[in-house]
């Protein structure tokens, strides 16, 4: 455990507390909640004594017909013919399992940089070791550069799109071609989709187990987190090939027996109204990003952001030789706003910031980038 990282939420959020006023660009979280029927249903499911008893261990067979109908629909994944659907506490549960699913102590996982700290962290703590491949400047994945780190030692590689920290929408063709590396050299594929509902402009998310054969590879994991407001009652799932499963059910039954039943019960009312209930919020955040590149934009030569199509994040580039961590103490204790460094994401060579646009209203997010930009000439200068 020395080895891994704090996690870094927690490390900005102790600082923010140390300095009232600050505007959080920090964590990665929606500023809405569930629909009013997703809170009803836990009601009713209150009254259920089967709501306070051991259930299934792949989550409640309503839900779990709920999601493989959603699923079909949506991301072309066809459960049942080859691939297994399992609720989990959030998605981060799912890489977890996946994790232990397919690997051995001292196996390899190859992860994008900038990467999901938590994808890091669970990786290290299975007792494997994570391989960092960049990515080019637009933090898309470079095939080649995947293609090179592949070794006997690697299990998996991992894709996050659309991304958190960056931000970025991997293209389909980018996708395709690191689904058929996994195929030609016997890896998993593993693909985080938490953000599919997030993305802008022309922007289209395609789930990577849709792929012709590619549901015999691909581990991909969703939740209802961001798209639900849904972040504290932990729902995610994750579809996998059939022959993971006693390995996955193994892990679940260990770390969590069942998924909490009155949170799959308001899942399930949650699904129903579908993915019609974030469209409005993500049209907000579309322009809330607009607000958030074209102020960054402003730095310019002293920083760049990429443009980014998804997600709720963008990737700050800071030229300077500075410690990140120190310059992201600086902004909170003396201009009042909270970004997240980039080592936290594998970003250690050169100065990066995660700015996260998710969790505020249009004029917070506004007033913190103005914050940010004028802390950060400031800080440089
Ligand atoms: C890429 C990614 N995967 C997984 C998660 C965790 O989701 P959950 O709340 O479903 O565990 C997050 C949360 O920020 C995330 O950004």
């Amino acid at each position: 455990m020395d080895a891994v990282q704090a996690p870094i939420v927690q490390v900005i959020g102790d600082l923010i507390r140390q300095t009232p006023g600050t505007i959080s660009l920090g964590q990665g979280v929606v500023h809405y909640g569930p629909p009013p029927t997703a809170l009803e249903a836990v009601r009713g499911a209150l009254a259920d004594p089967a709501t306070h008893e051991y259930q299934d261990g792949s989550g409640l067979p309503g839900l779990v017909d709920r999601l493989a109908a959603k699923l079909r629909e949506e991301n072309a994944i066809e459960i049942g013919r080859g691939t297994s659907v399992m609720v989990t506490a959030g998605a981060n549960m799912a890489f977890m399992h996946a994790v232990f699913a397919i690997t051995e102590p001292g196996d390899d996982i190859i992860l994008n940089v900038p990467f999901y700290f938590n994808h890091e962290m669970a990786i290290q703590m299975a007792g494997c070791r994570v391989v960092p491949v960049v990515t080019d400047e637009r933090y898309q994945p470079r095939i080649d550069a995947l293609r090179t780190a592949v070794t006997d030692r690697t299990r998996a590689i991992v894709t996050v799109s659309p991304n958190n920290p960056s931000g970025a929408v991997f293209g389909e063709g980018t996708l395709r071609a690191v689904s058929d590396l996994c195929r030609e050299r016997g890896l998993y594929h593993i693909a985080d989709e938490v953000y599919e509902y997030f993305t802008f402009d022309a922007a289209r998310h395609v789930s990577a187990a849709a792929f012709p054969g590619a549901a015999d590879y691909t581990i991909t994991m969703f939740s209802l987190s961001k798209a639900y407001g849904f972040a504290g009652w932990r729902i995610g799932y994750v579809t996998y090939p059939d022959h993971l499963h006693a390995a996955m059910a193994k892990s679940q039954d260990t770390i969590l027996v069942c998924p909490t039943v009155a949170a799959q019960v308001g899942a399930i009312a949650a699904l129903e109204v579908g993915r019609s209930y974030c469209a409005p919020y993500v049209a907000e955040l579309a322009d809330v990003r607009n607000v958030v590149v074209s102020k960054l934009n402003a730095l310019k030569p002293l920083a760049t952001v990429p443009a980014a199509d998804g997600a709720f994040y963008v990737l700050l580039k800071v030229e300077t030789d500075r410690s990140p961590m120190r310059i992201a103490e600086q902004l909170i204790r003396e201009h009042r706003v909270a970004v997240i460094p980039g080592p936290a994401f594998g970003m250690s060579d050169g100065c990066y910031f995660r700015v996260a646009y998710g969790a505020l209203q249009k004029d917070t997010v506004a007033e913190g980038i103005g914050r940010l930009v004028t802390g950060l000439r400031k800080i440089l200068s």
